[in-house]
């Protein structure tokens, strides 16, 4: 029997470890578990003899008792896949140590020793991209979460830190750059064409922010002064063909260190940022010390290659890893339980930097869709946990919309709370008060609480408590008074039933059905399961306007009459609840339309409601073109699906398709003449003229409304802008609505655009995608052919998620009746597994909504995840996504 040392059993101790772990039940860890390791580690010295199929690694580690932890006779490191050259201690080679599991045991004497452990790993080999790999002949490192046991034996838990020396050498003509996180000390190159390089990181770290690449690389460099004056030298290191297009980043990082010292008063600590693109990477960045590793796909851009959102999300990620340098790095995580410590604060970090950088509006609503889109439906499914875990089998399938963007939310409502003064003095107080620690959830809500004066007692349920709270609200009106009665209600999760009431901050206005106008906005605190606030001085029922800025996590559920929605989309002076407005109109027509409980008369004036207020959307000249294309998306099948399958509801994603299709074509048939007017009228803004984004947007969204009403004309104007297009947000944007037509058109310019970006890895990747995502009726049979596609490969993440995650997240292919886009993910699943598991594992949520779903599919779908869960060989990662989807 093996037993599976852990962060929170670090000595593999028999009484602290789960039930026998068997191939297919991998151990449970639970956070209640945690003890301190038993030894500190203040100096780690590393040695590479760097090589892509073979590279040698010897680690000294100096080792002292941990006083704070009961003392052991023995260490306990961690390794996965690796088998010791050699180990001495103190000097002398050993042989008294063992293997246990992946672990290497070395029996100690409680007092302060030298471990020197020799081991080699094979970089080509390593195709699951996790510890040191090898992609297009560089070598780089993914470390987060447990990666560095990949590369040698070690504590590897994020509450060991150390410093790092690292000494690295490998051919001069191969490896022309070496990078490791810190300073460089010392570089050369001998005689017979050996580079070597001496790396020294002044600061303590755990070994998840531990960094090495090596490669044939350039450098787009620059450099920022800090507020006290430290000129730091920054890097956009890629390959020589890659160079043109990193202006963008550079400029991006420039101004993320200028807001973090203005906004949050965090200063940079290195004389040196690197920032490295790869384009083999499982996620989209990490922020190791000094070193950040990033996917491709978030540096490069250039007019010709990147759409607007591009261009976004690259500043957000930069912004994010490098806030990541206070929020994780000088002040980490105890245990990984605590991940959204560091993740929840940094998205709302990045958040509110992009916020600044691209306008308030239009950036919260977009971070609102994110959450309805990917942390909704988790919150609601068999793969719900709160934002501080409880129990994981793989951490890293613990990276998810919930710790990370929930986790934001979080803090978020604090800052609501308390204003952003206040927000700030807490903040200052927890990267005081924790500098140079590994900390806890806990640790950050009493921070807040001393620094910002506050009392989160109650609040803290928002760290344990999974699952969107649902808060009714109604009004009642007698005299001149107007009673707003808000009731909530915590839905059960898996492993969490009965819960209490939360703290939920609401932020209302009500106004006045004469004026038009509302007396300012109040913040409610809703904090019991049922609470009444009221209102004073109406004569008539006031027009409600709730969670302004999406002000609480939660989905809201009122009775409002249709008019006063259409009022709100037009009126409302809180950019967000005009957007919410607007949805509403449309989900409660959806919703009741896919359920099929929508009488004629109802039906027609649904449908009436919702033209009249896109119809003011589309006139008012108020309005600039980037609210306006936010204002005009429906809501996507996805949150539909989610809102019809509420309450234990089955829903059908075939009829929701025709319902909100059918809505498309009514809209743009009845509104052909102003969406003609409005496309003219921005398709001759010049781009980068004053409002191009904007105006970029509405063209592809109009463009989304004829597609459905009149697709002669449609694929006309399509092709006509794919042609005249002078940048990538035109070209997609006319591509995408090429891909749902069955047109010639669609044939020729897929074709074109093939043959235009061809060798160019990421624009290649938004072909697959257009395709992979398009509603026309044959996009499987494209999915199955495009896996055929030379260009297709299993083992770059980028390229698999731009085909099977664009299917997988395709409303109307994935579901088709025969269950057949099911059974092309499960294949998908089994065959990349032993490859990648951890990107296996990030499909397998696509098919664990089948009890949201109509009998007949859901049974498709849970068989195949039953025919997953029987295959031989599973990964911890897929085995635990899957185990967790069928419970
Ligand atoms: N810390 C990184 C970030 O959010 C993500 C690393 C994810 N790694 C993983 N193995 N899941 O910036
Ligand atoms: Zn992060």
């Amino acid at each position: 029997m093996d037993i599976v040392a852990t962060p929170n059993n670090p000595e593999g101790n028999p009484e602290l470890a789960d039930a026998a772990p068997t191939p297919h039940e991998p151990a449970i860890i639970y956070r209640k578990d945690y003890r301190p390791f038993a030894w500190l580690v203040p100096e780690t010295k590393l040695d590479f003899e760097l090589g892509l199929d073979s590279t040698k690694v010897t680690a000294i580690l100096s080792v002292e008792p941990n006083p704070q932890a009961e003392a052991s006779g023995r260490i306990r490191l961690n390794g996965d896949g690796q088998a010791p050259l050699s180990v001495k201690v103190d000097g002398e080679a050993v042989n008294s140590w063992s293997v246990d599991g992946e672990d290497l045991i070395i029996p100690l004497s409680a007092e302060s020793h030298e471990i020197e452990i020799a081991t080699q790993i094979d970089p080509s080999a390593n195709t699951q991209l996790e510890g040191l790999y090898a992609s297009n002949g560089m070598l780089c490192t993914q470390c987060e979460a447990e990666g560095f046991r990949r590369i040698t034996y070690f504590p590897d838990r994020p509450d060991v830190l150390s410093i790092f020396s690292v000494s690295m050498r490998g051919p001069a003509d191969q490896f022309p750059v070496l990078l490791c996180n810190g300073n460089e000390v010392a570089r050369g190159t001998t005689d017979d064409g050996i580079g070597w390089a001496d790396w020294h990181d002044p600061w303590p770290k755990p070994s998840y922010l531990f960094a090495l690449v090596a490669g044939n690389l350039v450098a787009n460099s620059g450099t920022f002064t800090t507020m006290n004056g430290r000129e730091v030298t920054l890097n956009i290191w890629v390959r020589q063909e890659d160079l043109s297009r990193t202006d963008h980043a550079l400029e991006s990082l420039r101004k993320s260190m200028k807001w973090d010292e203005e906004v949050f008063g965090r200063e940079y600590d290195l004389d040196l940022y690197n920032i490295v693109a790869v384009s083999d990477f499982n996620m989209g960045a990490m922020e190791n010390k000094g070193l950040n590793v990033f996917n491709t796909k978030y540096v490069l851009a250039d007019e010709d290659t990147a759409t607007d959102a591009d261009y976004d999300a690259i500043e957000g990620v930069i912004a994010h890893e490098y806030f990541h340098n206070w929020s994780g790095n000088r002040v980490t995580c105890r245990d990984w339980f605590q991940l959204s410590l560091k993740e929840g604060f940094t998205v709302l970090r990045d958040q509110l930097f992009s916020q600044d950088m691209q306008g308030e509006a239009v950036k919260r609503i977009e971070d609102v869709r994110i959450l309805r889109a990917a942390q909704f439906p988790e919150d609601s499914g068999p793969l719900a946990h709160p934002i501080r875990p409880d129990s994981y089998r793989e951490i890293s399938n613990f990276y998810t919309a919930t710790v990370y963007n929930k986790g934001a939310e979080v803090i978020r409502m604090i800052r609501t709370m308390v204003g952003e003064a206040r927000f700030r003095q807490g903040t200052d107080l927890y990267f005081d008060r924790h500098d140079g620690e590994a900390a806890t959830c806990e640790d950050f809500v009493k921070a807040m609480e001393d620094g910002a004066e506050v009392d989160l007692s109650q609040f803290r349920l928002w760290y344990s408590q999974a699952g969107t709270p649902k808060v009714e609200a109604s009004l009642l009106h007698s005299g001149d008074t107007t009673l707003l009665a808000l009731k909530q209600e915590v839905p059960d999760t898996p492993g969490q039933s009965r819960k209490q009431p939360m703290v939920v901050p609401l932020k209302v206005a009500l106004f006045d059905r004469d004026t038009g106008k509302h007396s300012g906005e109040q913040l409610l605190i809703l904090d019991e399961a049922q609470k009444g606030f009221n209102f004073t001085g109406f004569d008539k029922p006031p027009i409600l306007s709730i969670n302004r800025g999406f002000s609480a996590p939660v989905t809201i559920q009122r009775d409002v009459p249709r008019d006063d929605l259409v009022f709100l989309a037009a009126n409302d002076d809180d950019s967000f609840a005009r957007y919410e407005a607007m949805q509403e109109l449309v989900v409660g027509h959806l919703v009741a339309a896919a359920r099929d409980s929508l009488s004629d008369t109802e039906r027609t004036a649904g449908e009436d409601a919702i033209a009249q207020a896109m119809r003011a959307i589309l006139a008012d000249e108020a309005l600039d073109d980037a609210m306006r294309g936010e204002l005009m998306m429906l809501p996507s099948q996805t949150y539909l699906l989610e809102q019809v399958a509420r309450d234990g509801a089955t829903a059908d994603p075939g009829t929701i398709h025709e319902q909100r299709e059918g809505l498309k074509a009514l809209l743009g048939a009845r509104l052909a003449q102003p969406l003609r007017d409005i496309y003219e009228r921005v398709a001759n803004v010049p781009f980068n003229g004053e409002g191009a984004r904007g105006a970029l947007k509405v063209k592809t969204q109009v463009l989304t409304y004829v597609a459905a009403s009149d697709p002669e004309t449609a694929a006309e104007l399509a092709a006509r802008q794919y042609d005249q297009a002078d940048n990538m947000t035109d070209r997609q944007g006319a591509l995408m609505v090429l891909c749902g037509l069955d047109h010639p058109e669609r044939t020729h310019k897929l074709l074109d655009f093939y043959t235009r970006y061809r060798g160019n890895a990421l624009v290649i990747d938004k072909w697959f995608t257009l395709q992979a995502l398009s509603l026309h009726p044959d996009a499987l049979e494209h999915v199955k052919a495009l896996a055929e596609h030379p260009d297709f490969n299993l083992k770059n993440p980028n390229r698999v998620r731009s085909l099977y995650m664009a299917f997988a997240g395709n409303p109307y292919a994935f579901h088709v009746e025969s269950g057949e886009g099911y059974r092309l993910i499960a294949d998908l699943i089994l065959a990349l597994d032993p490859i990648n598991p951890q990107t296996a594992a990030r499909f397998v949520p696509s098919l664990g909504k089948w009890r949201k779903i109509e009998p007949n599919r859901s049974e498709l779908m849970r068989s195949e995840l039953e025919r997953i869960r029987e295959a031989a060989k599973l990964s911890r990662d897929t085995y635990e996504q899957v185990a967790r989807s069928l419970d």
